[in-house]
């Protein structure tokens, strides 16, 4: 999309539950915004109060570190008033069901509601339950499209149009829902996307995804533009030993290591946390300067201000 074009951007999405229902020009729009949220957060005071009389619920049924404090910390830069759920602290434990608790959340006036939850369709569910805008922060193996559009975001940095770009994502395939959301990102964006790991961690029907499937680590890694680790999903599978013999067998095949990064000079490591060091990145290549691993997380704030912002009912920063 041309500059112009982009100041004109008529983004008419009211919720973020997938990339699935975004098209290129949205997507292109919510990185472009989030550049404008980069370059606060390198303010001395990196505060901006758009979110001012808005009410955000966070309503986390499944772990999170990282993207839990990342839309934490985006809504309080943006002066929002925040209120936030644990499953594990509420009523869910005395039996109440999902449609309730949003009902009684819902009652209090709530303006968006960011949810992470471990069975797919959840964020679909809530928008027939609510008026508020919803934003999925991760749908059990579906989607998490704000992790996808801060990966898209800090590959941009590198290389701004990613048009024929080629990106491998390496690991298991069939439990990530940030493959699932980057590949129909990239995709639109024009990247060329190959996806790498064990037969057993592949998904039923990979064929239909649009990508290329490698069960080669070193030719997927000579190919490469950017190679993106992707952690075993251990609780999404029974034993581990269901899947692959070993941790140690599936590092030697599938772990990144220093000896790669030699032999390739040229790809980016990503990945989106938390890593098992030793299982799919060897230490050394986590904390090597090819990683770009600390970016995505400080990137994932700016982007995670953009879509808060837009889907507020923003039109442009
Ligand atoms: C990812 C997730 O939750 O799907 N992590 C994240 O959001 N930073 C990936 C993972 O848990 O491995």
């Amino acid at each position: 999309m041309p500059d112009q074009q982009l100041i004109d951007y008529n983004f008419n999405q009211k919720h973020l539950l997938g990339l699935f229902n975004y098209s290129a020009d949205d997507i292109r729009f919510v990185l472009e915004q989030a550049k404008t949220f980069r370059e606060v957060l390198d303010r001395p005071v990196p505060k901006v109060p758009t979110l001012r009389d808005k009410t955000i619920v966070n309503l986390f049924y499944e772990n999170s570190t990282r993207t839990r404090l990342s839309f934490e910390l985006a809504q309080k830069r943006m002066g929002a008033d925040v209120v936030n759920f644990s499953a594990g602290t509420s009523s869910t434990r005395k039996g109440e069901s999902l449609k309730d608790t949003i009902r009684n959340i819902s009652s209090m006036k709530i303006d968006m509601v960011v949810v992470r939850h471990e069975s797919p369709g959840v964020p679909h569910f809530l928008t027939r339950c609510v008026d508020a805008a919803i934003i999925n922060a991760g749908d059990g193996a579906h989607e998490h499209p704000t992790q996808a559009l801060l990966d898209m975001f800090t590959m941009q940095q590198i290389y701004p149009d990613l048009k024929g770009k080629k990106i491998a994502i390496i690991g298991d395939i069939s439990h990530s829902r940030v493959v699932r959301s980057n590949i129909v990102g990239l995709i639109k964006l024009g990247a060329e996307v190959t996806i790498c790991g064990p037969k057993s961690l592949m998904p039923a029907f990979v064929e239909t995804l649009g990508v290329n499937v490698s069960y080669h680590l070193e030719e997927t890694l000579a190919w490469c533009d950017v190679a993106m680790a992707l952690r075993i999903q251990m609780e999404r599978m029974g034993a581990v030993t269901d899947q692959f013999p070993s941790l140690r067998e599936y590092h030697e095949l599938f772990g990144i290591k220093m000896a790669h990064l030699e032999k390739y000079p040229d790809f980016t490591i990503m990945h989106p946390g938390p890593i098992n060091r030793g299982v799919e990145l060897e230490s050394d290549v986590a904390d090597s300067n090819r990683a770009v691993i600390l970016n995505q997380v400080t990137n994932g704030l700016a982007v995670r201000m953009a879509v808060l912002y837009l889907l507020s009912g923003g039109t442009r920063i």
